[in-house]
């Protein structure tokens, strides 16, 4: 069983009735194989008494709606957090219903669960302390051909796109995006807010902090610590620790200019 992630406080209140169960008791038929909805966590099923709103309009948003849509269900709307212009265009068939400063109005706590898509990890930390002040729960986005140990730990308000593998106890934080065809290998510990870009391979046991990015294609070999706010450039093969808000590119990955040496 993964090791419980520090600020995941199980059972925060008492869940409404197993999502995985349609309201007539039936079992919920979810795209994709059962194994990738035998985890622990927020499962991807979603509450069904409670409708869903996406917070950001750009590219992670699109995700969003996919991973939702290949589960059978339809966002209600997005939230734009960077401008009241787009107000009522349509996403992918999904409008945008308001600028975050009018959520509520929108769309109620008690009503409406939230996930957050946006792409800068220090905004989107900024958002859920927010929504969460505002009463609002969150969900995850995963997308049914991602195929997740039922013996991973999935928090709440994670993308997870079509093709990742997650791999035995492992433990994805709240509010990470695992982008698609990623390997997360077993007993990773992938830190809140972290973005973990399309192709990344991280072998076993590999630890990645806080609000960091691993981008496009990079590997990070097993065992190794990857800081918080820190950033391993794409294509990067990581040998060795990076340092909290350490940069590091190249194969072996060095550190970048200005950045603190990797030790
Ligand atoms: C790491 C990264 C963010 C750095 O961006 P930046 O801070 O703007 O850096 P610059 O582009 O100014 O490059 C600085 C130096 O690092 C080098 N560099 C940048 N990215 C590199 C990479 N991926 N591998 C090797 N070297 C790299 C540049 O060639 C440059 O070297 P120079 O000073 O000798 O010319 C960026 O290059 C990168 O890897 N982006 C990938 C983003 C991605 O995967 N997005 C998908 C999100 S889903």
């Amino acid at each position: 069983m993964a090791k419980k992630m520090k600020g995941f406080s199980a059972g925060e209140s008492p869940l409404p009735p197993d999502p995985r169960t349609s309201p007539d008791g039936s079992p919920r038929v979810l795209a994709g194989p059962l194994s990738a909805t035998g985890f622990k966590g927020d499962s991807p099923a979603l509450n069904p008494y409670k409708k869903i709103v996406i917070v950001g309009a750009g590219s992670q948003a699109r995700y969003a709606i996919d991973n939702f849509l290949a589960q059978g269900a339809k966002p209600a709307g997005l939230i734009d957090v960077e401008t009241k212009k787009n107000v009522g265009q349509k996403i992918n068939g999904v409008a945008i219903a308001a600028f975050y400063d009018d959520i509520a109005k929108h769309f109620t706590p008690k009503s409406y669960q939230v996930i957050i898509a946006y792409g800068d990890n220090a905004k989107k930390r900024e958002l859920a302390l927010s929504l969460t002040k505002k009463g609002y729960r969150f969900v995850s986005a995963i997308h049914p051909s991602a195929v997740i140990s039922s013996f991973a730990e999935v928090q709440k308000g994670v993308i997870i796109n079509a093709g990742a593998v997650v791999m035995p106890n492992a433990a994805i934080g709240r509010h990470a995006i695992i982008h698609s065809q990623c390997v997360i290998e077993h007993d990773n510990q992938i830190g809140a807010f972290a973005n973990i870009a399309p192709g990344v391979s991280l072998a076993g046991r590999v630890t990645v902090g806080e609000g960091s990015y691993v981008y496009t294609g990079a590997s990070v070999i097993a065992g190794i610590t990857i800081g918080k706010n820190a950033v391993v450039a794409a294509g990067a093969v990581v040998t060795k620790n990076v340092p909290d808000g350490g940069r590091v590119a190249g194969v072996p990955a060095r550190p970048m200019a200005g950045s603190l040496a990797a030790r």
